[in-house]
């Protein structure tokens, strides 16, 4: 709805040069301290979620925080996508150049079920190498990548066309700046 969108989008503050000089940073930190905010953000992601989701994929660090209560709210499990040496048994990985760095991402190679159908979810949507690399996971292990979903999308960064050029069109953003 569009006043929950309204109230998401005046709880993420833009923050320049920060984590480095001509990056402007979102800042969730005050819309998850918001209780009307931050379930506002988990509705709009849960209400465009597709039917018959098993599992929500959330990304280290700040996708887990939304991901998590999407899951319980869908009554699907939760598979964490981790940054490299945090999983303890075998895993998969995928690397990609960052807007700021390069990252790697890893999975537990067992971790999802082969019919599954699996629902992507993190905070902001920047260039698409993390939501990218994710699906590349779970292409890897023979996953149905259903849809993606971000609370934040950074249209200038043309994330969305990088993702399409991959296969990936079902994606949405509570928000596009
Ligand atoms: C941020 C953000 C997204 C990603 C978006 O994560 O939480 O996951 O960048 O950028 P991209 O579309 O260009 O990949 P970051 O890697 O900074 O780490 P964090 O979630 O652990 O804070
Ligand atoms: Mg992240």
């Amino acid at each position: 709805a569009a006043y929950r969108r309204e109230l998401v989008g005046s709880l993420i503050h833009d923050v320049p040069d920060f984590p480095k000089p001509g990056v402007v940073f979102k800042d969730i930190t005050p819309l998850l301290a918001s209780p009307h905010g931050f379930q506002a953000a988990v509705t709009e992601l849960v209400t465009t979620a597709p039917r018959q989701i098993d599992i929500v994929v959330g990304m280290e660090a700040r996708g887990f925080i939304f991901a998590a209560p999407v899951a319980l709210a869908l009554g699907a499990g939760f598979v964490p996508v981790r940054k490299p040496g945090k999983l303890p048994g075998e895993t998969i990985s995928e690397s990609f150049e960052l807007e700021y760095g390069f990252e790697t991402l890893t999975m537990h190679r067992n971790a999802i079920p082969a019919d599954a159908r699996v629902l992507v979810v993190d905070d902001v949507l920047a260039t698409g190498g993390t939501v990218g690399a994710t699906a590349a996971l779970l292409q890897q292990m023979g996953a149905e990548l259903v849809h993606v979903s971000v609370v934040m999308e950074l249209g200038f960064l043309g994330g969305r066309a990088r993702l399409a050029e991959q296969g990936i069109d079902n994606f949405s953003a509570i928000l596009t700046v």
